[in-house]
């Protein structure tokens, strides 16, 4: 149970559902006359984040990405400018009608400057041949442009701080579907504590560009049941 407990977790669950019946021969649940309801047990703290107000660089708006990319590479405006090695700003095609949005970068991505070019990026590859697409096709970026030290999850106020940005890639390639990888970019991008599970397998919504939500490549990684 601990390991399922764990597992979900990792997929981004934030609550699982216990059946509390006992379900013996003897004493089946119903006859027992025990509660037949499932039980929602939190299983971690949801948290939550505000837009703040938007410092002048950010609330601009820009012709092209590589304008907007000249203009906010050296961000400061969080500790993670410091940290950083590379600013990782998205790659692929500018009028893609499809667009991917992980959570940060890892080692990889912090030494070359690019997302997803690590193990989950090789998976993400593998899933775009599938889908008969190359990163040609599509373009991809994360919820925060820097790597948090060991990869540890992204702080609200580096969120705050750097969803403006992508929301102004957002803006400037108009995608026709955003899909978002993992719970924290589901959660950070859609302004909701709701389990990552709740949200798979249903339309959202981001301004108006259609939303899907699914597992991160590197949750398939360590579970590849999940695939
Ligand atoms: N994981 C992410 O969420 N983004 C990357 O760019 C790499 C790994």
């Amino acid at each position: 149970i601990r390991q399922a407990l764990k597992s979900q977790i990792e997929l981004g669950d934030h609550e699982v559902v216990v059946d509390r019946r006992k379900r013996t021969k003897a004493a089946p649940a119903q006859a027992s006359g025990e509660s037949s309801e499932m039980t929602v047990t939190k299983i971690a703290s949801t948290r939550t984040f505000e837009l703040t107000r938007l410092p002048e660089v950010q609330a601009r708006q820009y012709d092209s990405l590589e304008q907007h990319r000249e203009a906010i590479c050296n961000c400061q405006l969080c500790p993670l400018g410091k940290t950083r090695n590379k600013f990782v700003y998205g790659v692929g095609n500018p009028n893609a009608k499809l667009m991917f949005i992980g959570e940060a970068p890892g080692a990889d991505e912090d030494r070359l400057g690019e997302p997803f070019v690590g193990r989950a990026g090789q998976l993400l590859d593998k899933i775009l041949e599938a889908m008969k697409f190359t990163r040609q096709d599509i373009y991809i970026a994360n919820i925060l442009k820097c790597r948090p030290p060991n990869n540890r999850d992204p702080q609200p106020d580096e969120m705050n701080k750097c969803t403006p940005y992508l929301n102004e890639q957002i803006r400037i390639i108009q995608p026709k579907l955003i899909c978002l990888l993992g719970r924290i970019a589901a959660q950070a991008l859609l302004q909701t504590t709701t389990p990552l599970g709740k949200m798979r397998g249903q339309w959202h919504e981001h301004v108006v560009v259609p939303v899907i939500v699914t597992y991160h490549p590197a949750a398939l990684l360590r579970f590849p049941g999940y695939k």
